[in-house]
Formats: structure tokens, sequence, C-alpha cells
């Protein structure tokens, strides 16, 4: 690999990791990722905009090598975590005299994360702007779009923005500049399910300070670099800013199979009412499709049968995820069976305190289900039919998903 030119004076030196296939011992990356890096070249000074994975940190250094960079006078550090600062070590100790320039709050990060000494970082606040001679950088910062320390940089005279993990995706592609594809939408859709929809709230903000901005190029830390940013920010004012959609996520474990017949049951009533089904069997989920469900779905439903009165610990961990990331369903819902006794309907309500969802009646069924019961999933899925068309609700178009 070599630095790939952007433009006259911007320079891409990342790495590209095609194999990696988890992120944080959590999210899969079906399709690897990236660690994006540039080089930006000013008449008086030269600044590198985050640095790489420690495991690619030899990447960024031939990169840099195959730049021919001899002097580096700022290292902009967007955001602490380690898939971006983790090679800052060795490239400050290759460029000594370059400055780590970052936030206050990224500042203390740093320090803890990677000791990184105090007398050779530099913070801006928001606003504050650093002259390259004849180009200019802008700081913007953004806590809480992901991390507390996070900011964003503008390269005023070319119009772009490097906004770090804001707008990436997992995707490894021989491709610098995003190929709009159903390939890359998936994921951009998976990432913003899985590291942004917790902040949606901040995120919008951003969105339409960024709207005050020139923006012909978005140069994100993971993923293609966007030549036509327009692609991803109309991406994200739809997850964002939308209304949920007539869609039923469905999450489900069973053990002997009462649940799954009532998952059978209930995701035919629901189509037979209008509202589309995403149902998800938690046993090998892949918990990035789960949350790409989620950006979209007006109600969740999780079904569990009872272990030792309460929910199965798969519908546990869903309860969890959902909860954790903060999606925009309106409802949630829990059926289910058991044997002798249950709690598990309140005790997965109960995890929920980040949704604040209306909770619809659940359907717990004492051993194999009946005809009684089936009666009692046909009413659940009356209820979310007419609820959601009291809601106004549209169904899913392929604009809306990916
Ligand atoms: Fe790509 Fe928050 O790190």
């Amino acid at each position: 690999m070599s630095a790939r030119r952007i433009s006259d004076r911007v320079f891409w030196v990342g790495a590209l990791d095609w194999d990696r296939r988890l992120f944080d011992s959590l999210v899969p990356l079906p399709d690897g990722t990236t660690y994006n890096a540039y080089v930006i070249r000013g008449s008086q000074a030269t600044a590198l905009i985050d640095t790489v994975d420690p495991t690619m940190t030899h990447v960024l250094q031939e990169n840099l090598t195959s730049l021919d960079v001899g002097k580096l006078d700022y290292i902009i550090c967007n955001h602490a975590e380690q898939d971006h600062s983790g090679s800052l070590p060795d490239i400050m100790a290759r460029f000594p005299s370059a400055k780590v320039v970052c936030t206050p709050r990224c500042a203390e990060l740093l320090s803890l994360l990677l000791h990184v000494p105090s007398d050779r970082l530099v913070t801006v606040q928001d606003g504050e702007t650093l002259s390259l001679g004849d180009l200019t950088l802008e700081f913007i910062h953004a806590p809480w779009v992901h991390w507390p320390e996070t900011m964003l940089t503008y390269l005023r005279e070319e119009s772009t923005l490097f906004p770090c993990d804001l707008f990436g995706s997992h995707l490894a592609a021989s491709e610098l500049s995003a190929l709009e594809s159903p390939q890359l939408g998936e994921a951009i859709k998976r990432y913003y399910a899985e590291i942004m929809m917790p902040f949606a709230r901040n995120i919008a903000k951003h969105l339409e300070r960024l709207g005050n901005y020139e923006i012909a190029r978005i140069c994100p830390s993971h993923g293609p670099i966007y030549d036509r940013p327009e692609y991803v920010l109309a991406l994200y004012r739809e997850w964002v800013l939308a209304e949920p959609k007539n869609l039923a996520t469905i999450a489900y474990v069973t053990m002997h199979g009462s649940t799954r017949m009532l998952t059978d049951h209930l995701v035919a009533a629901l189509i037979a009412r209008g509202v589309g089904v995403e149902r998800f069997d938690l046993v090998g989920v892949d918990i990035g499709r789960l949350a790409m469900s989620l950006v979209d779905a007006a109600t969740v439903l999780i079904g569990t049968p009872t272990v030792l009165a309460g929910p199965h610990p798969s519908a546990v961990y869903a309860a969890h995820l959902v909860n954790a990331l903060r999606p925009k369903a309106k409802f949630v819902g829990v059926y289910g069976s058991y044997g002798w006794g249950t709690r598990a309907d309140e005790q997965l309500a109960a995890q929920l305190t980040n949704l604040r969802p209306q909770v619809l009646d659940s359907v717990l069924v004492k051993g194999m289900p009946r005809s009684e019961d089936y009666a009692a999933l046909d009413r659940l899925a009356d209820t979310i039919a007419s609820k959601h068309a009291e809601a106004g609700l549209k169904s899913r178009t392929p604009e809306s998903g990916s």
C-alpha cells in the first residue's frame, strides 16, 4: 500500500483491514474495515489527521514514507479511541517536533489511554482555527457524537470535512471514493445502527450546524470518502430525523418450540394486517442486522421462554442491546412461554429505561400454545397495526432502507 492522492494538498495515508471480523469484541465486521488517516500539506506546515489502529501502525508509517513526509508539524486527533489514536506514540516518536492538536477532553483521554505527555498536546476550542499557511483548519467540537471528546475538522479552502467516526462505514474497499451501491448503503446503515444511533439527538444538532458549512467532500475515518456528501447526509437525515416505519422488529429465542410457534403465528398475523416484520432468532444472530432493523422499527417485540422464573439470557441480551442503542421505537412488547410461573415480561420491560416506550400487553403462554393463545396474539397484532396507523407511519421504501 502507499499514500493515495485526494487533491494536490490532501492525501490518504490510512490502512485497509480486510480480514478484521469483530470490533470491540462485539460488533461483527462482515466487510472488514479501514482506518483512514490524511496528510494535509499547507505552504507553511503539514498536518496529519488521525492515525490508525495500532495493529496497522506499520502501514501508516510506510504510507508516510511513500509520501516523503519528512516533517510533521501537527497531528490532529479528532477522537481518542484507539482505532484512530493507537499509532500516536509511534508517530510522535518519528516526528518529535509534531504537536498533537485536540479538544481539552481529548487531551485528558489521550493522557489516560496512551500516556501522551502533556507538553506534546495543544488543545483547541470550538470554532478555533489553525493555519497551515495557505490552508486553514477549523475545529468543530462535537461532544457525544459518539464520545465526549469528539471533534470534527474542516479544511476551509477545500470545503472538506474530516468527521472521524461520524458518517463512517466498516467497509474495506479498493476504491478510495464511495461507489454508491446497496453494499455501501448497508455498511453505512450498519455503522450508524451500531455506533451512532444512541447519539441521534446530538447528531441531529450537528446535522443542522453542518448546514452552515459548504461541504464538497467528506473524509471519514472508516470506509470510503464521499465526493458527493449529500448521499450520506440524506441517509443520516432519514435515520436521525424521520419518524419510524410501519415495521415490527421481532427478536426471539426458543428452547422446546413453543416460543417459535408463537413467533410463527405473530409474524403471520402482523403481515396479514399490513405491518412489515423483520424476525431474528437470537441464537447466532448477527447483532448488526438486528441493530439495522431497529433504525426503522416502530415496534420491538421480544419473544422468550422462561428460564428460572425470568427471561432466557439471550432475550436479556437483546433487551440490553435495544436499550443501549436507543432506537426510535414507540412500542415494545413481550411474548413467550413458561412451564409453571414467569416474571419474564416485567423483567424485560424494566430493562428498557432509555426508551420510555409504550409497553404493550404481553402474551405469556403456559405450555404449548392453544387456540386462545393464538387469539391473544391476534389481538396484539390488531393493537400494533392500529397504533401504527394512528401514528400515520409509512412503510419502508428502497430509499429509506438499504
Ligand atoms: Fe472508529 Fe470510535 O472509533
